[in-house]
């Protein structure tokens, strides 16, 4: 499951494509050599025409995504070569689709289908451990900040190459929200309601992957624990395909957009609250599983006996990766803001929930979590 730069390398030249188009983020590229890994990765191919687009903003919106289709539209690559973060992958995965940019906001609302055909082949190279958006068919785009999806399989990447010595180098901060979104979307995904027996697999693979090793990936990171982390993001992304996320994914999207919040520290926010509330409302489930099984195989993972402990347990990670969830101290007036971000907040995810959730639910828990600290 891990690679080596030599064997993209290799694909590239029994490819033999020509035109290469890399995707990249303006920041981190220069931060992970990038110019150095693309050297390396074309050395000795036939491409002869290499061109890059670096985008700029924090989170996937859609003037960027406009420049980016525009780009390939008079670039025409044979190849797309995406290497970044979940917003860097996203972008590329949704510009790849044949002519999206006719009625794209029609497409993004899901009011127009989108052609079934690709622009070019796609590589995925993750430079986080984190979305698992190199395995996956969603792609997040926001217009106007509120947050949208493609959801297609068509735009899963062609290939994807996991290379833990770039995301060894990411700065802690990075590192603790990306790898903090693999864990969630695991634990998301195993009582979602979408759930199947593959998708448990893959999420409980995933956690107990990341569990071991998502606080030695942030204090002493090595080959060893990065690579573990590549691998329980990829899988989180293949259980999340499957199983889609829950309520904290879905209440996220509005701290990211308006208060800059990056998303995997934006998911961790309310994670333990939801738990706690869809398990003690389990009565309510929705779900065709055994609710209860399902928080059994939670606790089993976290070498815990109850919710409380549980819930304990992923309080401490946040606290160890530095994960602040006072919103008072995040500097947001929740008792302002928070009409604003139950307006925006997405439903499709939370019909995904296993327990119905209604905006006063959600209202609680935003606000609980202000006042209980
Ligand atoms: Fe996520």
């Amino acid at each position: 499951m891990i690679s080596k730069i030599s064997e993209v390398n290799y694909y590239i030249k029994t490819n033999k494509f020509k035109k290469i188009a890399i995707i990249a983020g303006k920041k981190s590229f220069g931060k992970i050599n990038g110019k150095k890994i693309i050297k390396e990765i074309i050395h000795n191919t036939k491409t002869d025409d290499v061109k890059y687009f670096f985008k700029t903003n924090n989170f996937p919106e859609i003037k960027e995504l406009k420049r980016l289709i525009s780009f390939f539209e008079n670039f025409q690559p044979n190849l797309i070569l995406a290497i970044g973060g979940g917003s860097v992958i996203d972008y590329a995965k949704i510009a790849n689709i044949k002519d999206i940019g006719n009625n794209l906001v029609k497409k993004i609302h899901g009011k127009l289908h989108i052609g079934k055909k690709k622009i070019a082949k796609m590589i995925a190279i993750p430079t986080t451990a984190g979305s698992g958006a190199e395995v996956t068919s969603g792609a997040v785009i926001y217009i106007n900040k509120i947050k949208y999806s493609i959801d297609n399989r068509i735009i899963i990447p062609d290939k994807f190459f996991l290379l833990p010595k770039i995301i060894m180098k990411n700065k802690k901060n990075l590192k603790a929200s990306s790898g903090f979104d693999a864990i969630s979307q695991s634990i998301e995904s195993i009582i979602s309601v979408k759930s199947n027996n593959t998708s448990l697999l893959f999420a409980r693979k995933s956690l107990n992957i990341s569990l071991k090793n998502y606080l030695s990936f942030l204090k002493n990171p090595n080959f060893y624990n990065s690579s573990n982390m590549s691998i329980a993001a990829m899988l989180a992304g293949k259980a999340i395909n499957i199983s889609k996320t829950t309520a904290p994914h879905a209440v996220s999207y509005p701290f990211t957009s308006h208060f800059n919040i990056s998303h995997g520290h934006a998911v961790s926010l309310t994670l333990e609250k939801f738990l706690k509330f869809n398990y003690e409302n389990q009565k309510k489930s929705i779900t065709n599983f055994n609710l209860d099984k399902r928080y059994k195989i939670l606790f089993k993972i976290f070498g815990v006996k109850n919710i409380n402990e549980l819930n304990f347990k992923i309080k401490d990670l946040k606290y160890q990766a530095n994960l602040i969830d006072n919103f008072k101290q995040l500097k947001i007036d929740i008792n302002r803001h928070y009409p604003k971000i139950l307006n925006e907040i997405n439903v499709k995810r939370l019909k995904n929930n296993p327990i119905e959730l209604n905006k006063s639910d959600i209202k609680f828990i935003l606000l609980n979590n202000y006042s209980d600290e």
